[in-house]
């Protein structure tokens, strides 16, 4: 009878280390599957989505170095204001055609009696902008496009 006891209590200890020997096996085959998941996800991050910095087009990289060159001494491509006003929502507020003669030569549009070159003239203590001829109007339309996508 004694015997039949101790032999159970053996029977059910080896049960119990088997189940704990088990659940052990189970929970580290799980976190190492888990590693694999988060290993394959990061890898497909890498390798299949876009960069997350945005590639500048041929036009905007032209027309921020043309601004760095020509307008940034004067300008912000914000709203803030350095000398002149913040070119920020510019080819909202004025059309590329008028901007890129103004960019050419803003004397001649206040001469010719454009009420809205008169006005930001008048506004900025009558400083007369530079001229910048040597710009094409490409180069106007490279400068307008940077400023609208900062
Ligand atoms: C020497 C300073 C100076 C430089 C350099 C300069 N600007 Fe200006 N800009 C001004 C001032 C001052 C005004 C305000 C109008 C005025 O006083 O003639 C102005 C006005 C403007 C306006 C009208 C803004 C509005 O809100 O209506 C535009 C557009 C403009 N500039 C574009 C440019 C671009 C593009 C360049 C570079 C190619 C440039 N400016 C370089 C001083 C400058």
């Amino acid at each position: 009878m004694e015997t039949k006891i101790k032999e159970t209590i053996k029977l059910i200890r080896t049960l119990v280390l088997a189940i704990v020997v088990l659940f052990g096996i189970t929970l580290l085959s799980f976190i190492s599957l888990k590693n694999d998941i988060q290993g394959v996800k990061v890898e497909s991050v890498q390798t299949n989505s876009l960069p997350k910095v945005p590639v500048e087009s041929a036009l905007v990289a032209k027309g921020r170095e043309l601004f760095d060159l020509n307008c940034k001494s004067c300008h912000a491509a914000s709203d803030e204001i350095v000398i002149g006003p913040g070119l920020k929502g510019i080819s909202q507020r004025r059309d590329l055609d008028w901007i890129t003669k103004w960019v050419q030569n803003s004397g001649n549009v206040i001469k010719s009696g454009d009420k809205y070159a008169i006005e930001v003239f008048n506004k900025y203590n009558k400083i007369q902008m530079t001229n910048f001829e040597k710009l094409s109007d490409e180069d106007v339309k490279a400068i307008v496009a940077y400023v609208e996508v900062q």
